[in-house]
């Protein structure tokens, strides 16, 4: 559904973290008001990911009532108030909103393999009128999809080089100059580097439904923090108490030297990359069918499967047959702690795909590994 025309070694040479990146008609699939629709109409008056913005005017947007439904006080959204705010400009925002929507959860996961990151998604919709935001940075990656119509993009140069998270459109900083102006129409994919200030804004009487995706990329300083929460300690001169006058060079030369040792090690570094790019850990799906069945539903070639962090295995471990921990063997030695069932299956042939499909539902069901797209053919 979402197709990059360079591949991912091109992309990181040339573009990420250096430039923005324009791909011209990227999205296959057409979205329609009705994935906005859809969320809202299931979101059941949850207001904690449903606002309306409009910068500019001062205005208080209430658009949510209590009522009684008989046996519960419970919330709706008055949609006559969302019509009227929206003909008059205002932007729709909607956080995350690949948690509430399987077709803006499916292009995410696209963007996320291929730059082997964890992303959310907020999207932004209206029918014109004013920006919903002003010209501002942000301390990660973004991928703007454009779902529906078009909306203007100003990309301008960062004012500093690689922000962390920090308050947004920080301190006194100004953006750089101007690098691109584009028009982005539906299916079109926009990257803005980390840090790279843009403004965004609807066209005059142009309706528009975009997803900001956004990429959550571990830096280095993340990778000593992690180092400093496990493996540092490990290491008798870290643990060395520091009151005034109970150091020395020599202890401190040796707190260097081992903090460089663990950090050059490439293997440390592999691990600590796997461990972020897994998936946070999440109830897995309810399943009915193969949760109550004595036969499991069967899993297609192509679904993948997901190493949840490793606390869940963990806590699993002494209820896992032997396929299964074979199965989370297999998962281990992946790059990024996922793989398709074909690979699992080619690696354990040994096993039928019929077993294999009991323990990798079983394993899904105690949440040690995530499922998705089981029965894609
Ligand atoms: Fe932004």
């Amino acid at each position: 559904m979402l197709r990059f025309d360079i591949d991912r070694e091109e992309f990181i040479a040339k573009y990420f973290e250096k430039q923005p990146f324009l791909q011209r008609k990227a999205l296959s699939k057409e979205f329609s008001w009705a994935t906005i629709d859809d969320v809202i109409n299931r979101g059941d008056g949850a207001t904690n990911f449903i606002k309306l913005v409009s910068p500019g005017r001062n205005e208080e947007f209430d658009f949510f009532e209590d009522y009684f439904d008989g046996v519960l006080k419970r919330r709706r959204l008055i949609k006559e108030k969302v019509y009227d705010y929206m003909s008059r400009g205002a932007t729709l925002i909607i956080g995350r909103l690949d948690v509430v929507s399987t077709p803006v959860a499916d292009l995410a996961r696209v963007i996320s393999q291929y730059l082997c990151a964890r992303t959310t998604v907020n999207g932004y919709a209206s029918f014109g009128g004013s920006a919903a935001t002003k010209v501002h940075c942000d301390p990660h990656d973004v991928f703007a999809v454009q779902l529906l119509g078009k909306k203007r993009w100003e990309v301008f140069h960062p004012a500093s080089p690689l922000p962390v998270k920090r308050a947004r459109g920080g301190g006194a900083e100004e953006p750089g100059p101007l690098a691109m102006s584009v028009l982005l129409e539906a299916g079109d994919v926009l990257y803005i580097p980390r840090g790279w200030y843009h403004n965004v804004t609807p066209v005059e009487g142009c309706e528009t439904i975009h997803a900001a995706v956004g990429l959550n990329v571990p830096t280095f300083l993340d990778y000593i923090d992690w180092l400093s929460r496990g493996f540092m300690a490990q290491h008798a001169c870290m643990r060395q108490g520091l009151v005034p006058g109970a150091w020395s060079p020599q202890a401190l030369n040796a707190a260097a030297e081992a903090v460089a040792a663990m950090i050059k090690d490439e293997g440390l570094l592999r691990r600590f990359i796997v461990d972020e790019t897994r998936l946070p850990p999440a109830p897995s799906s309810v399943n009915l069918a193969a949760g109550v069945s004595k036969l499991p539903p069967p899993i297609s070639d192509l679904a993948l499967i997901y190493l949840n962090p490793p606390e869940r295995a963990l806590r699993e471990g002494s209820n896992l047959s032997v396929e299964m921990l074979e199965v989370l063997g297999v998962l281990r030695d992946q790059a990024l702690g996922w793989c398709a069932f074909l690979d699992i299956h080619s690696r354990l042939s040994e096993r039928s795909r019929e077993s294999l499909t009991a323990s990798i539902w079983q394993l899904a069901h105690l949440d040690v590994i995530t499922l998705r797209d089981a029965s894609v053919t």
